[in-house]
């Protein structure tokens, strides 16, 4: 039995903010953001949330993949952004589209959190114990970046993408690889609140999204082909075999140089950063989807994905679709 990805959705806020755009509020170029990272423009939230764009993204993903809410056994959203502490984003995902038969969590493995959230739907399946499950990648960063930062806000955007994942015969995943490195857990960080118990008085200011990018940008160039090398190996296959690479969409120089890395076209590392900027976890689904409704994907294409990120994390899987 595989895991096999069914159907796709995902959602982008209706507000689209150009490099030109930022260069008017802070000092920034549209040549500087193109050149270092690819991105021309991202969406960002004003009315929407991480919950509300899951849920859209969640009812495309059923609708494409032809499953009803009541069918789910599973959901699980991988975020860093949800709009409440608790409950999860996923909780609020099952409420609204009414899927009352499913378990709803989140995970926590930033821009892995897609991946991470494929491999926990991939586990239970592959135990028996769930046959259906929606997984999901949601952010709303823009609420968690520094916006007088000008070396890390330029880089994000909002979105959500979903998946509707089910167990099959024929095609589905692979292989799969995933790791951590908790000890560079300080290279790409987020603080949380702070604590305001009777025992302790914090004045520390609202934290925001800290990031080492060179440092980030080494562990990217180095793990991801080296992960996508050994879970292509697992799988059977070699890396002229694989039809697309569905990269998380960080910098176009880390997607060239994963490219170089494993002697494989660009041509085969479908893009959306330049549209959609970085959206942590839901970057993977927001492409895949982009892909499937392109018409990229046919049964039995074989399509190699890959998360990294902050933890430090990091996971890839080969999928015949
Ligand atoms: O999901 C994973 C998330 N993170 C990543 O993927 C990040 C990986 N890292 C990167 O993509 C790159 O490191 C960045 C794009 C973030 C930065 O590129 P860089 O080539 O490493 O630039 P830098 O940080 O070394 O900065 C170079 C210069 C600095 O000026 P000086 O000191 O040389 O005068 C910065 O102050 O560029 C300046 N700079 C900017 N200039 C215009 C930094 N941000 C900006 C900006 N606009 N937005």
């Amino acid at each position: 039995m595989k895991t096999r990805i069914i159907g796709t959705g995902s959602c982008l806020p209706e507000a689209v903010v150009t490099n030109d755009d930022l260069a008017k509020i802070m000092d920034t170029s549209d040549e500087w953001i193109s050149s270092r990272t690819g991105i021309k423009k991202r969406h960002l939230a004003k009315a929407e949330t991480t919950a509300s764009m899951s849920v859209e993204a969640a009812k495309r993903a059923l609708e494409n993949a032809g499953v009803t809410a009541e069918e789910l056994d599973l959901i699980i959203l991988g975020t860093v952004s949800a709009d409440y502490v608790t409950p999860a984003c996923a909780c609020e995902v099952q409420a609204q589209i009414g899927a009352k038969n499913a378990v709803a969590f989140d995970v926590n493995a930033a821009c892995s959190g897609f991946m991470f959230a494929l491999n926990i739907a991939n586990a239970y399946i592959q135990a028996g114990l769930y046959r259906t499950a929606l997984i999901l990648g949601a952010e709303t960063l823009s609420k968690i970046v520094d916006w007088s930062d000008r070396s890390t806000c330029v880089l994000f955007g909002d979105g959500a993408g979903a998946a509707v994942v089910r167990g099959d015969e024929k095609y589905g995943m692979l292989a799969f690889d995933q790791g951590s490195d908790g000890a560079k857990g300080d290279v790409l960080a987020c603080l949380g609140r702070t604590n305001n118990n009777p025992l302790i008085k914090s004045d520390r200011e609202i934290a925001y999204v800290h990031m080492d990018g060179q440092e980030v940008y080494k562990f990217a160039v180095t793990t991801v082909p080296a992960s996508l090398q050994k879970t292509i190996e697992a799988s059977g296959l070699t890396p002229e075999d694989i039809d697309y690479y569905a990269l998380h969409q960080a910098n176009i120089r880390i997607i060239q140089s994963v490219s170089k890395r494993l002697h494989i076209s660009e041509e085969k590392f479908p893009i959306s950063l330049d549209h959609c900027g970085n959206i942590s976890a839901a970057s993977v689904p927001i492409l895949l989807d982009e892909m499937n409704r392109n018409g990229l994907l046919k049964p039995g294409t074989k399509i190699a994905m890959s998360g990294f990120g902050g933890g430090l994390t990091w996971a890839s899987a080969i999928l015949q679709w």
